[in-house]
């Protein structure tokens, strides 16, 4: 599943960067957006210096940076937290989202 939407999603990103609308491509907001939000943004761009940006990123690797945070193999306090009680597809619809949006 993840392979492919992340193919998929390739394409998607080089059309934002040469001519469709931004908001065209998004992924829709998934469910439970509103608990990272405080920290990462709707817009995926941190706000604090020690919160990275995730908007943009590689899709694959925002799901696995999640997995390892949830299995604790990424040691973070707050982000295993987050992570602990979602299932594989929550993860999947946070990492397609956050890699969907504009870079900065
Ligand atoms: C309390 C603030 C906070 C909240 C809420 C939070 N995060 Fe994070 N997140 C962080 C911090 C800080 C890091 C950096 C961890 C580190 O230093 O290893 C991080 C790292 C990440 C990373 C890895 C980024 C990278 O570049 O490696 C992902 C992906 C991520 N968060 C997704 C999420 C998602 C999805 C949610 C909501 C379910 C969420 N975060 C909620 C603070 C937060």
């Amino acid at each position: 599943m993840l392979r492919a939407a992340s193919r998929a999603a390739l394409p998607a990103a080089f059309a934002v960067v040469v001519s469709a609308p931004l908001s065209a491509q998004q992924v829709k907001q998934p469910v439970g957006i509103e608990a990272c939000a405080p920290c990462h943004g709707y817009d995926g761009i941190a706000k604090d210096v020690e919160v990275p940006h995730l908007a943009g990123q590689n899709v694959v690797y925002l799901y696995n940076q999640l997995r390892a945070f949830r299995t604790g193999e990424r040691k973070h306090k707050e982000m295993r937290y987050m992570s602990r009680h979602l299932s594989a597809k929550e993860l999947e619809a946070f990492a397609e989202y956050y890699a969907s949006l504009p870079r900065i």
